[in-house]
């Protein structure tokens, strides 16, 4: 088995690849001064099973055209089998048409994908479970829930009123699951409205639960983008009396100044993955990153 990795999250491949006592293979990736790439496989790789890391966040169409090269790359170059990584899969929200007139983005991509030759593809907490039927080839959908299960049972010692709350009622499904990893811990999800012109997010009120006494909330969502969804739940669960709100994200895409909302919303902790690769100015005081290449590393070793 061969690791390689795209340029957008080399540190993350180079974790999974540590985990598998391997090391990165190196892939020539050129860039042109108009902006094409040129990608170049270096090592043998015939009948070889090749894995590729490279989640498609910002700038999405970039990460996403590396990914095809360097599967097209590969397959030439006469690998057996390829397994693409990619933790977070771009336009992933664009799986449905939600007006009139609008691309299916993410069947678009899968087509794409498909066309490349490649065998597999490994994602993390997608949006919505429906994903892999988009697919042709096999899709493999990972979590970073166990993860966060920890860390919340360890903030919820000796603390009596704690719940889990999904800042819109899409996610409801995710935090049932992770409520069922606690031991049956209370949950409820938020009814949120966005405007699809502006991106602009309302928090409104309680759809699925209720929250009343609680003295720590912990919300939890598949990513953060604007930093809108979860900036608005913090307040309106400050509102609602919550004392303490901490935030699990698995996917901090970190779009604007989502940094700085994030920073100014009135939380505690926000906890991400490295799933996408965070540069040091998307950085704020209260963020803490979770390291999702233990997850990826031993599905790869139990599957190989
Ligand atoms: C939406 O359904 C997703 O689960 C996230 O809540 C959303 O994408 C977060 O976006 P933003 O940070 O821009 O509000």
């Amino acid at each position: 088995m061969k690791i390689f990795s795209g340029t957008s999250n080399l540190l993350l491949a180079e974790k999974i690849a540590k985990n598998l006592g391997l090391k990165v293979s190196p892939l020539d990736i050129f860039v042109f001064p108009d902006g094409e790439k040129r990608v170049r496989v270096i090592d043998r790789v015939v009948d070889e099973h090749c894995i590729v890391v490279q989640p498609t966040n910002l700038p999405a169409d970039n990460s996403y055209m590396e990914l095809f090269f360097i599967v097209d790359a590969l397959k030439r170059s006469g690998a057996e089998f390829v397994t693409a990584i990619v933790p977070y899969l771009g336009y992933q929200r664009q799986d449905h048409i939600f007006r009139d007139g609008e691309a299916v983005s993410l069947e678009v991509i899968a087509k794409t994908l498909d066309s490349t030759g490649l065998d597999r593809l490994i994602c993390l907490d997608l949006h919505s479970v429906k994903i892999p039927q988009v697919f042709k080839i096999s899709v493999e959908h990972l979590s970073a829930l166990p993860l966060f299960a920890k860390r919340i049972a360890i903030l919820c010692q000796q603390v009596n009123n704690c719940i889990l709350i999904s800042p819109d009622m899409g996610g409801i499904a995710r935090i049932k699951k992770l409520s069922e990893m606690i031991g049956n811990f209370t949950y409820a999800a938020i009814e949120k409205d966005r405007d699809l012109t502006t991106g602009n997010v309302a928090s409104k009120s309680f759809g699925e639960g209720r929250i009343t006494n609680q003295k720590i909330a912990f919300v939890v969502d598949d990513m953060i983008s604007s930093g809108k969804t979860i900036s608005k739940a913090a307040e309106l669960l400050k509102n609602n009396g919550v004392e303490k709100i901490y935030v699990f994200v698995t996917h901090a895409i970190f779009s604007d100044d989502a940094s700085q909302i994030l920073e100014s919303a009135p939380v505690e902790k926000v906890f991400v993955t490295d799933s996408v690769y965070i540069p040091k100015k998307k950085h704020f005081s209260k963020l803490e990153i979770l390291s999702v290449a233990d997850i990826i590393a031993k599905d790869l070793y139990l599957r190989v």
